[in-house]
């Protein structure tokens, strides 16, 4: 629970972002204010002294990720990581081929860079999903092509948290000779990564998923691969991402990747019991209502769960005026309120989706929390459902479950 000036906040979207850790944020603060030296004035002290922090945070990341520090490219976040080695390998591999696959429930910032790119001539394979939203290695295999240059999936979702086989799709991928990129940024401090062990020659990270700061994040590129620069002008990142660094930020990931690695089980073991105790609550408590994602090969503070008859957004609204935050998995594009693509994918029916909730839970959720949703959803359920004609017409009221 958090208290944001007499409000009592129980958050519970830290997929979408979470809050920047006390000790992260005395790491920066120094960086801000004291040593606010350019990392490239290395005539004087204040300079060598930022770029003595850039090089202990690229240590801090490689070692996170099984890396060496000259394979990690601090960028923007997210978004830009995943532009830049979906972008980069496609354009300075062109002349192999122009072949991209991907799976059908990736982040935007996948998809769209994709879509984008098949502007430009390129040809995209998008891998379907099973019920749960697995990608089938089998499947990869089949589509792979000798004019494939890239296969970007990501490492975890992040509306319904599952798991993807990523050893073994990155396995394929070698195997092919084919890049593999994947999609990280739910990932950090909720699973090991292991860059070497697990085949991956991209990978993308955010700081702000993982108690660090937003806007930035990071780019690691397994050494010797074939990639455009993302901005071409001064000498940073090694040439290849020019312009002045983020230091206070790039101090800010590599502290928090450090923290949120050191003890991974540890750390979300208490995360994964609440979040067990809440699905299952909820589960017990609401009819009507089934679990996305696979029950067990899912990221430790995710739930997402469809509510029949109801819409999710205004499930939301409800809940905030209790101080609950959480999401939805719909999106609105142009005006219109667009089903989760994600869902569409797993096979759920347009107005199932409509009606998904989804709750992750970080460190700072409590048992008050849980038992707090737990008191609240269920009402906020029905007293949606008694106002649905959907609800009144079909005549379940007080049915099971749909698993
Ligand atoms: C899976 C995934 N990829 C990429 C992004 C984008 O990251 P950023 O917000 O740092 O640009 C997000 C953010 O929600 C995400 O969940």
């Amino acid at each position: 629970m958090i208290c944001m000036a007499e409000k009592r906040i129980v958050y519970m979207d830290h997929s979408a972002t979470t809050y920047t850790r006390r000790e992260v944020l005395d790491a920066m603060i120094p960086y801000h204010t004291e040593f606010f030296g350019n990392p490239s004035s290395q005539l004087y002290s204040i300079g060598r002294v930022s770029q003595k922090a850039l090089d202990t945070a690229r240590a801090q990341t490689a070692r996170a990720l099984g890396a060496e520090p000259d394979e990690i490219y601090f960028t923007s976040g997210g978004s830009e990581s995943d532009n830049w080695a979906i972008k980069g390998i496609a354009r300075a591999n062109r002349k192999k081929g122009n072949h991209i696959i991907t799976s059908r429930i990736e982040h935007h910032a996948v998809l769209h860079a994709c879509e984008y790119l098949e502007k430009e001539g390129f040809t995209v394979t998008y891998l379907s999903v099973d019920k749960y939203g697995l990608v089938d290695p089998a499947e990869l295999e089949k589509v792979i092509t000798d004019k494939t240059v890239l296969i970007t999936i990501m490492y975890a979702n992040n509306e319904i948290g599952t798991i993807e086989p990523i050893a073994e799709l990155g396995a394929i991928a070698r195997k092919h000779k084919v890049y593999f990129h994947t999609d990280a940024v739910q990932v950090i401090g909720n699973v090991p990564v292991d860059v070497k062990a697990q085949n991956i020659d991209l990978l993308s990270l955010s700081a702000h998923k993982f108690y660090g700061p937003k806007g930035v994040g990071a780019l690691y590129i397994r050494k010797g691969t074939k990639i455009d620069n993302l901005i071409h002008g001064g000498g940073q990142e090694r040439r290849r991402r020019a312009g002045t660094e983020n230091v206070a930020g790039i101090v800010g990931l590599g502290k928090a990747i450090e923290l949120a690695t050191a003890d991974i089980d540890g750390h979300n073991r208490h995360i994964r019991e609440l979040r067990d105790r809440l699905m299952k609550g909820i589960l017990e408590k609401i009819p009507h209502a089934r679990l996305n994602g696979h029950p067990e090969k899912r990221l430790p503070g995710n739930i997402n769960i469809s509510f029949e008859f109801i819409e999710g957004e205004s499930i939301l609204i409800w809940l905030d005026d209790e101080g609950i935050c959480a999401s939805t998995g719909s999106a609105c594009t142009s005006g219109s309120l667009e089903p989760s693509h994600v869902l569409l994918a797993t096979g759920l029916p347009v107005e199932i989706s409509h009606g998904s909730l989804r709750l992750t839970l970080g460190n700072v959720n409590t048992d008050t929390d849980v038992d707090f949703v737990l008191d609240v959803l269920p009402k906020v359920v029905s007293r949606l459902r008694e106002m649905s004609p959907l609800y009144q017409k079909s005549g379940k009221e007080g049915g099971c479950n749909v698993q």
